[in-house]
């Protein structure tokens, strides 16, 4: 078995790292400064501070990537920011560490057993720094020349000059080789690296020596020296795969394009055996590192008892990553039992719990957060709209108002507004109700709706956390 090629690995990486668009768009990181404090409005975060200062030693602790199977939970009430703490963990993360996300009701819809579900989350969370050396050609090009055949159709081929200081050799060019060229917009006088083993090519700059041909340049090109010696190079190249990655690569039934459809199906253990081995022997021989990623379950009361008892096992496992969970449940019932524990958490895992809570928000956090949603989507708003938004945040929820900025936005534009205005918000908050105006919306005409058992949502109600 090999460590899996670097284009492999860059297309997996395109794959995994589509998910932040949307509600969390704004936010760029936890905000933190150098000594780790919170500050007030930073990176897209706002207020909330004692739990981004927290949040911000997990990263730490994450960063300094030792310590397996620790475990976090962020506690409170909806909408106060859990999820967007946890986002802003990923941010500041970069890419090099996996970070993934999953919501506990997952489990339940994929076609797969629970614990399967759960194993591959793990494994998707940690990664392997993998070192090689690989060969490239780096050098300027000189000339490319590129010949048609005569007939107008068939394969191209061409020949490309490329030098050092110190030497220049001619190449022949195969069709593969002229559409990465082409691709690339490769041309004379840019400094280029071809991967020999992928054929890949990357363009690291502009020639010094060129820098008086301003037709070739855009506002960031970069200048580079042309470079020194052979133009073959052997070169050490580090990539980062995660274990999982691994896993389907290599599971013969699969096989690699599983990753592209996402139907990775279940993997045998003893693959999985196999790659742990192979791993360690990686380690062994110092080709390869592990690096500890996290793993986010978001409305973590919605596993069942078998999740819990998988996760306290797999917490203890000296390759699990960080683990952070989620939930805005006070004490209620575990899931596949009759027993009621905090946050529908079993007390042994809770156990293994850092625990940290979000509190409801202040009326300029909640205006705060507002302006930089307004950013975000692009939306102007009178002073006066942005005031009544807050205002609705504060007395009904910070996710209603901020659905409102969409809605009103998409009013105003119909009438050929610049921005939002107050008659715009009212026209939205009269159409769209909140969830307290629907809940009495749904007692006054209870009769007329199916299925209403009045008792019943009134405990559902009761269980959500109150802090
Ligand atoms: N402190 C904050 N700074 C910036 N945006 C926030 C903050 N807290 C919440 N938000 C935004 O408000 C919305 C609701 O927050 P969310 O994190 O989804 O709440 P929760 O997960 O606690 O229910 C999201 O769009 C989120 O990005
Ligand atoms: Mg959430």
């Amino acid at each position: 078995m090999d460590a899996p090629s670097t284009t492999q690995v860059q297309q997996v990486r395109e794959i995994t790292r589509i998910e932040r668009t949307g509600a969390h768009s704004h936010i760029r990181g936890l905000g933190l400064n150098d000594s780790l404090e919170a500050r007030a409005v930073s990176q897209g975060m706002v207020g909330q501070l004692k739990a981004r200062r927290a949040a911000g030693l997990i990263l730490e602790m994450i960063k300094e990537g030792k310590i397996a199977g620790r475990a976090l939970l962020i506690a409170g009430q909806p909408g106060t920011g859990k999820t967007a703490i946890a986002m802003g963990i990923a941010q500041a993360l970069g890419s090099d560490t996996p970070f993934t996300a999953m919501s506990g009701s997952e489990i339940f819809s994929l076609e797969m057993s629970k614990t399967e579900a759960l194993t591959q989350a793990f494994r998707r969370s940690i990664g392997v720094r993998i070192k090689e050396e690989a060969e490239f050609i780096e050098g300027e090009v000189v000339e490319i020349q590129i010949d048609r055949p005569a007939t107008g159709t068939g394969a191209k081929i061409g020949k490309m000059t490329l030098k050092t200081t110190e030497m220049e050799t001619i190449y022949d060019l195969g069709q593969k080789m002229i559409e990465a060229l082409t691709k690339e917009k490769v041309q004379a006088g840019d400094v280029i690296a071809i991967d020999k083993a992928s054929g890949k090519i990357s363009r690291l700059g502009r020639s010094f020596t060129r820098a008086k041909d301003y037709d070739a340049m855009g506002p960031q090109t970069k200048f580079v020296q042309c470079p020194e010696g052979e133009l073959q190079k052997r070169k050490e190249v580090v990539h980062t795969v995660t274990l999982h990655e691994i896993d389907v690569i290599n599971s013969r039934s699969q096989g690699f394009l599983a990753l592209f459809s996402g139907d990775t199906g279940e993997i045998k253990s003893e693959v999985r055996e196999q790659i742990n081995d192979k791993v360690a022997e990686w380690r062994e021989e110092g080709k390869a590192e592990i690096v500890p990623g996290v793993l986010f379950i978001d409305e973590v009361h919605m596993l069942d008892i078998e999740c819990f008892s998988f996760l306290n096992r797999a917490l203890e496992s000296d390759m699990a990553p960080i683990l952070i969970v989620a939930t805005n449940r006070g004490i209620t019932k575990i899931r596949g039992t009759n027993q009621q524990s905090p946050h529908g958490i079993p007390i042994d895992l809770l156990d293994r719990l850092l625990i940290i809570t979000t509190k409801p928000y202040e009326l300029d956090e909640i205006k705060q957060i507002l302006k930089i949603r307004c950013e975000e989507e692009d939306v102007e708003t009178s002073d006066d709209a942005l005031n009544v938004l807050t205002k609705i945040g504060k007395e009904t929820s910070l996710r209603y108002s901020i659905q409102l900025i969409t809605l009103s936005s998409i009013i105003s534009r119909n009438r050929k507004a610049r921005e939002v205005s107050i008659e715009d918000v009212k026209r939205v908050y009269e159409v769209f109700l909140d969830e307290a105006r629907s809940s009495d919306n749904l007692r006054e005409y209870e009769q007329y709706f199916m299925f209403n058992d009045l008792s019943n949502t009134k405990q559902e109600t009761e269980s959500k956390m109150e802090t």
